[in-house]
């Protein structure tokens, strides 16, 4: 008999497949079981009636609780009324493991319960929806970079010196050495694109923010292109076409998932290019008009970015950040020497700040100048400088947050459910 996935399971039609997986939920009327069963793939009722099976498999049935796991056999009915479209009508059943007394019941849970039992709440429609929508999003991006010449070429996790900022370096012995996991693959990028012109990185980063928000996590993923001789308005071209691509893709190939997560997708379908550009002035301007009045030349928060959100209905580009805002490594605007060649893209409904980047400073005296006006030591950065010395040239790049970018697709309001297991300013457990 053929081992099937429930996700194929439109391929059997009329077959007699087994399944291997969990129950996760039942209903019994004495002579027939609905077992609701998962294989990870997706969900299927198999339907398993007394006078159509033996003994040992209905009683096999019986014993089944909450997220016991079985194989079943049976065969596959195309049926408009089931969930999904299709039943098994099954024809044997074998218990794996009788599970203990579930945890997670299908009443609600406060959230501290359910991320302290976060190993088993992965496998709750929601956050099994959340993350399989995170898994298109990787293979989307990375696919869209290789398929348009850039290398994917990865960047040390331990490192010697910081790329964002020292207040959020996470240390660790390195052999009797101070070492920080990274911040950003940035640095790295910047010499391997020097090597291979069109590159990104994709790992985790790490952030020692003492932020207690739900856009903040310790430890986070990002993909990071790097682009030789690309310019300001270069970058911001390949930012929103990456992203319309990985927007598309998943509206076309996890809709299911978006339907469990009750996305309004119709926000989604207006996410094409061009996306709309603004500059720092012009959203200073903008937090005006909505009372929140800030002085010119600090960041941005959540709160302000979320404002900005709401004038537009696509992500929107803000470009020309002054210098005292942005890390050291920015190229200063030529015509305003005030502001940087620095962009973030910010996502629409307010789920803030998703894309961070811009053009590098790519003269040794300017960069020389810059580490020692931000106070960073020399030596860690000589192998940085170096770029700057032979065969410089301008290049840009940028930062994508992977899970800003879930929050923002699936429409989850804290960024704790968009990664399988997430460190959050108090929580390092499971
Ligand atoms: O804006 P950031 O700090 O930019 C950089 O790290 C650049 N060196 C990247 C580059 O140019 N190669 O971070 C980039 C993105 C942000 O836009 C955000 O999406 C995400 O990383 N991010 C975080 N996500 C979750 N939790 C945090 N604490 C984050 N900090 C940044
Ligand atoms: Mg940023």
């Amino acid at each position: 008999m053929p081992k099937a996935y429930i996700e194929n399971i439109a391929n059997f039609v009329d077959q007699e497949v087994t399944l291997q997986g969990w129950l996760y939920n039942k209903r019994s009327s004495g002579k027939i079981q609905f077992l609701l069963v998962r294989d990870g793939s997706g969900m299927i009722q198999c339907v398993v009636s007394r006078a159509d099976v033996s003994s040992d498999a209905w009683q096999a049935g019986e014993a089944l609780t909450q997220e016991s796991s079985l194989e079943v056999s049976g065969r596959v009915r195309a049926d408009k009324r089931a969930p999904g479209g299709y039943e098994l009508t099954a024809t044997d059943l074998k218990v794996v493991q009788i599970a203990e007394e579930y945890p997670i019941t299908p009443k609600e849970h406060g959230v501290d319960f359910l991320m302290n039992n976060r190993h088993l709440w992965l496998r709750s429609r929601r956050q099994h929806a959340a993350l399989r929508v995170r898994a298109e999003i990787i293979h989307a991006l990375q696919e869209f970079y290789d398929s348009n010449g850039f290398v994917r070429v990865d960047t040390p996790i331990l490192t010697p010196a910081a790329c964002e900022g020292t207040t959020t370096l996470f240390e660790t012995d390195y052999f009797g050495e101070p070492a920080y996991l990274s911040q950003s693959g940035q640095l790295y990028n910047e010499a391997t694109m020097m090597a291979f012109g069109r590159v990104y990185c994709y790992g985790p980063t790490f952030r020692a923010e003492k932020s207690k928000t739900r856009r903040h996590l310790m430890e986070f993923w990002m993909i990071e292109p790097e682009i030789a001789y690309a310019d300001l308005d270069e970058c911001m071209r390949w930012e929103e076409e990456s992203v319309a691509y990985v927007v598309r893709r998943v509206l076309q190939t996890r809709a299911a998932e978006l339907e469990v997560l009750e996305r309004d997708t119709s926000r989604l379908q207006k996410v094409a290019v061009p996306f709309p550009r603004i500059s720092y002035d012009e959203a200073l301007e903008i937090l005006k008009k909505a009372g929140e009045e800030i002085p010119w030349g600090e960041d941005f928060g959540g709160g302000h970015e979320t404002i900005i959100s709401e004038d537009f209905e696509k992500p929107v580009f803000i470009h020309g950040y002054p210098t005292k805002a942005k890390a050291f490594y920015m190229q200063p605007d030529p015509q305003r020497p005030e502001v940087t060649l620095s962009v973030d893209l910010i996502a629409p409904e307010g789920y803030g700040e998703i894309i961070g980047g811009g053009q590098r400073i790519h003269d040794l005296n300017l960069l020389e100048q810059r580490l020692e006006e931000y106070n960073l030591p020399r030596e860690p950065y000589e192998w940085y400088l170096d770029l700057r010395r032979y065969g410089s040239v301008p290049h840009s790049g940028y930062g994508q947050g992977i899970e800003r970018t879930v929050a923002w697709i699936c429409g989850l309001e804290h960024v704790r459910e968009t990664i399988p297991f997430p460190r959050l300013l108090y929580r390092m457990y499971p």
